[in-house]
């Protein structure tokens, strides 16, 4: 396995690659490595012949600074196990390779970007959408990965490629969960072991809401485990709400003929965790 700092021998690497016939396949991430990470690596080990892993933590999609200070940073970890896992190449650059100046892009997602993450992330997903950009004008991959766990973000990447008219596939790749049902997460490791035993309501929560729809409006599923949510310790619900996987718009109650998901936010002590499930 490779691993490459600089944008040109990585960008060299994988054109020569492109050029002996390979397929590449792609999967951005931010490091601190787990088996959700994993997950997206073997999905594109099957389909592809070759197999790139960025690991850059993006300063600029990051709007609390603390939360960048605090973000988990595991390199050497992190490659053994892109290394045990059959990964081909990893590009880690660092933030003056990919920003020798100030990003100046900027993308208008319109009403994508205006919901959830987007309203309570101010700037989140235009860092995202620069550093996406780069990364893929940079590996020039065939397919690119993309996990659920951050559907907006997924939904907002297909838009950036559509718009761009980038040619490559984006592949969707399912939420993995912990035994106890929390979705595996980087920030996981900075919870407290209480936080840790109370954050399984998280999931335990999406799916009581999806299991009473025969029973209840949406707005009263939502309501009574909000309010349960709420009264556990630590925790704070930032948004919990029905919306629809295409548009992302906010629905108003359960409707059979549009794909459904259940969004949340919500912090536990400092930790701002998100999940969701489809309905
Ligand atoms: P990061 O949070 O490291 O996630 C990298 C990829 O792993 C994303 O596509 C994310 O959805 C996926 N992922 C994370 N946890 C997962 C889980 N439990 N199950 C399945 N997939 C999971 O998302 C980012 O980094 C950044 O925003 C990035 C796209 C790299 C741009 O900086």
């Amino acid at each position: 396995m490779k691993v490459l700092k600089t944008i040109e021998e990585t960008k060299d690497t994988i054109l020569r690659l492109r050029e002996e016939g390979k397929s590449v396949g792609f999967v951005p991430t931010m490091g601190a490595l787990h088996e959700g990470h994993l997950s997206l690596l073997s999905e594109s080990i099957s389909d592809n012949d070759v197999t790139v892993v960025s690991i850059f933590v993006n300063p600029i999609q990051f709007n609390n600074k603390e939360d960048l200070k605090k973000y988990p940073r595991t390199l050497e970890e992190d490659c053994e196990k892109l290394k045990d896992a059959g990964c081909d190449i990893v590009f880690a650059p660092s933030a003056e390779e990919m920003y020798p100046e100030e990003a100046e892009e900027k993308y208008d997602f319109g009403k994508l970007e205006r919901v959830m993450e987007g309203a309570h992330r101010p700037g989140h997903f235009n860092g995202v959408a620069v550093v996406v950009k780069r990364l893929f004008d940079i590996c020039t991959p065939h397919r690119a990965y993309f996990g659920e766990k951050d559907f907006q973000q997924l939904v907002i990447i297909r838009a950036l490629v559509e718009m761009e008219n980038i040619p490559l596939e984006i592949i969707a790749c399912p939420i993995i969960r912990e035994s106890d049902g929390l979705a595996m997460s980087s920030r996981n490791v900075r919870l407290s072991s209480d936080e840790r035993k109370v954050a399984p309501a998280i999931y335990n929560s999406l799916k009581n809401i999806i299991e009473q729809k025969l029973i209840n409006s949406a707005s009263k599923c939502l309501r009574s485990e909000m309010e349960k949510l709420n009264a556990m310790p630590g925790m704070q619900v930032e948004y919990l709400l029905l919306a629809d996987e295409n548009t992302l718009e906010a629905v108003q109650d359960w409707d059979e003929n549009r794909n459904l998901r259940v969004f949340i936010a919500t912090f536990l002590g400092d930790i701002r965790l998100i999940d969701n499930l489809k309905v």
